[in-house]
């Protein structure tokens, strides 16, 4: 495995090209997005992505997310390019978000996990629009962890989770939204809002109109719109437990429970003596940069439980607590 330092503003072009080399060989890179670092692959590679899978140890029936450089490339790769698809990418693209659209055939199932559509992203870091360029290729890229870690955020979080399961990793530092894209499906009758992300259902209601809501746990198996959405996805070691500050009578419960091992992850005001204390930024943007390298430190610290502290309501936070309470699920 090799960890390679890039410049996060002008990627040196014999560092593009020896990773488009291992693309173009079938082999898969680590690569930093925006939002979190990428395992990637030639998508139109059914053995390249089959490493993929092998290399986070995700289950089959996930699919991955193909990512191309701009809205031209991605339109080579389906059947239907709708007027909402349209205006988000040219409001949004390249950057943290994701169109989920009828695949064309020259997508191999094996990316979709059998499914019909793909899901698509242009990726506005510069150091992933250099390696698609370089690569010409649409790459397939999950996040660049193990299947249910937290999302890496920097190349060592992917040595830590990936190690000598990828043969290079391109460092550029840590990126800068911090949690995952927003994917929206465009493919039915009404866009469907699968994960929320820093661009929030609001943000995209002003652009597209209506836009509904996947209510996973609401729905049988069959008829969940995205595979793999139940996961207890974006969590730590450690059991996280969220609480509304500034009651700290359930902090006070799980120092008296975990006296040796307990994280806490606030943003008000406020002394927890005798945990491993973390204050995270008060606005979302910040918080969503800190969060999941915050959640990574609790871990490396020995925490036994992190308690986080419930961030306020609001359309701009709707993403920080859906990863919250897919961290929390038990
Ligand atoms: O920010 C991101 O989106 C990062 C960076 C690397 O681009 N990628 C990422 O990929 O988070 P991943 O594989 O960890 O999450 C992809 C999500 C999963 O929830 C998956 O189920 C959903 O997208 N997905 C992928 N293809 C789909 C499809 N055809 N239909 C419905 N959901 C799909
Ligand atoms: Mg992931």
């Amino acid at each position: 495995m090799a960890v390679v330092q890039v410049s996060p503003e002008r990627p040196d072009p014999s560092i593009m090209s020896r990773a488009a080399t291992l693309l173009h060989r079938g082999q898969i890179v680590a690569f930093p997005t925006e939002t979190v670092y990428g395992l990637g692959a030639d998508a139109l590679d059914p053995e390249a992505v089959e490493r993929i899978y092998e290399a986070k140890g995700r289950p089959a029936y996930n699919p991955l997310i193909v990512h191309v450089p701009d809205a031209a490339a991605a339109q080579s790769l389906i059947t239907s390019w709708p007027p909402a698809a349209d205006a988000l990418a040219k409001r949004w693209w390249p950057g943290p978000l994701t169109l989920v659209l009828p695949k064309a055939a020259t997508v191999p199932s094996t990316a979709t996990a059998g499914l019909a559509t793909v899901a698509l992203r242009a990726p506005a870091h510069p150091v992933a629009q250099a390696l698609l360029r370089a690569a010409g290729l649409p790459l397939a890229a999950p996040s660049a962890n193990r299947s249910g870690e937290v999302s890496p955020t920097t190349a060592s979080h992917v040595v830590q989770s990936l190690g000598d399961r990828v043969p290079l990793i391109l460092d550029a530092g840590p990126t800068s939204v911090g949690i995952e894209s927003t994917v929206v499906d465009l493919s039915g009758a009404r866009p469907l809002l699968l994960r929320p992300g820093m661009i929030s259902r609001e943000m995209l209601e002003e652009v597209i109109g209506p836009v509904d809501v996947a209510r996973a746990l609401d729905l049988a198996e069959s008829a969940r719109p995205s595979p793999g959405m139940l996961d207890r996805h974006y969590a730590p070691k450690a059991r996280v437990i969220l609480f509304d500050g500034p009651d700290e009578a359930p902090v006070q419960e799980a120092l008296r429970t975990h006296p040796a091992g307990t994280g806490i992850l606030h943003w008000r005001d406020g002394t927890f003596p005798g945990a491993f204390v973390e204050r995270l930024p008060a606005d979302p943007a910040g918080y969503a940069r800190s969060l999941y390298e915050a959640l990574r430190r609790m871990d490396d610290r020995g925490a036994s439980v992190i308690l986080v502290e419930r961030p306020p309501a609001g359309s701009a936070w709707e993403a920080l607590h859906d990863r919250l309470q897919r961290a929390a699920r038990p």
